[in-house]
């Protein structure tokens, strides 16, 4: 009988996709709930044929190398900076990722940050919970209105666009950077093109929607935080470096900008100790953007089907272009 192909999946995920692996090859789950450690993982990747592995795992030449029988990765997430993808195509290694179907789903994350930070929801719960809440306030707990307001966003691919779809509807005025300007989009939805130094000056909420890269990376620093308005607030959902902690800390603690929303940080998880986590007009989340049932369900699909294609020696249904 031929050997079944392996496949490590280096987290528990929905069971959706691990039923559709388990009727073709061997699987093997790391257990626990933290990411697997990097030795063991270099220790276990010799025999892997398939695997699926999360955007805390970090994909580099020294594990590649280790990985003599690995013929695809499939990523269970949409950012693909974890992965040296140019050197695993070098090595003939397909690589996937979940792209679309997550779209939705961060856009709503992303948008639930920008309510929270702007009503100061996080601020009122614990007013309530602390038994503060003796009579209406006249002026109690204000925050920023959303409608009427300007909402710029940096990067628009297919979750910017759906954070600008939420922005519209909710009556603000979209603007948007992204590397070139996509006129079509503009007269489709009604946004508008900016300058990144334009989004700075003229947003009220800024929504970062950017890949990491070479030029993303530490976008937000204290020249950029500088030029923003002192009402903006800044919401990231997409990579943490994009923002330089540093900055940001500063700028929130002076007054500099009026709040952040953060789906995601730098370092990620954040340290306990982070300032971040002792400023009101701070609120972090633990990288939850596409954790809906349906959404983590649909991806655990999605993988499972880049790891069959790619072990049949086929072109993946979700490849990294
Ligand atoms: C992604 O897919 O890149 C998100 O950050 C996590 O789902």
């Amino acid at each position: 009988m031929m050997k079944r192909k392996k496949v490590l999946i280096t987290r528990k995920i929905p069971q959706s996709g691990i039923n559709l692996l388990c009727e073709k090859v061997e699987v093997e789950i790391w257990p626990d709930d933290l990411p697997i450690p990097r030795d063991v993982l270099l220790s276990k990747i010799h025999d892997v044929d398939g695997l699926i592995c999360m955007l805390s795992d970090l994909i580099d030449k020294d594990l590649l190398d280790e990985a003599v029988c690995l013929k695809v990765i499939a990523n269970y997430a949409v950012g693909i900076d974890n992965i040296d993808v140019s050197y695993a195509r070098q090595k003939g290694i397909r690589v996937g990722n979940t792209p679309g179907i997550l779209t939705e789903t961060t856009a709503d994350l992303a948008f639930s940050l920008l309510m929270t930070v702007s009503r100061r929801i996080v601020e009122a719960v614990d007013y309530v919970k602390a038994g503060q809440w003796k009579t209406w306030g006249a002026q109690l707990l204000m925050g920023n209105d959303i409608w009427g307001r300007t909402l710029g966003i940096i990067g628009f691919g297919r979750i910017g666009q759906a954070m600008a779809r939420r922005g519209l509807g909710f009556g603000m005025k979209v603007l948007y950077y992204s590397r070139s300007p996509k006129p079509d989009l503009e007269r489709e939805m009604g946004v508008k093109y900016a300058s990144l130094e334009e989004i700075y000056r003229q947003s009220d909420y800024i929504s970062l929607h950017t890949d990491l890269n070479d030029s993303s990376r530490g976008l937000i620093d204290k020249e950029a935080l500088n030029q923003m308005k002192s009402n903006c607030i800044i919401i990231n959902t997409a990579r943490g470096p994009v923002i330089r902690t540093d900055d940001l800390i500063d700028a929130l603690e002076s007054g500099k900008i009026a709040g952040a929303g953060l789906d995601v940080t730098d370092p990620e998880p954040i340290e306990k100790d982070s300032k971040l986590l002792t400023l009101n007009n701070c609120v972090v989340v633990p990288h939850i953007g596409s954790a809906s049932y349906a959404t983590r369900g649909k991806m655990s699909l999605m993988v499972a089907e880049n790891i069959i294609a790619g072990l049949s020696g086929e072109s993946l249904p979700y490849e990294v272009k």
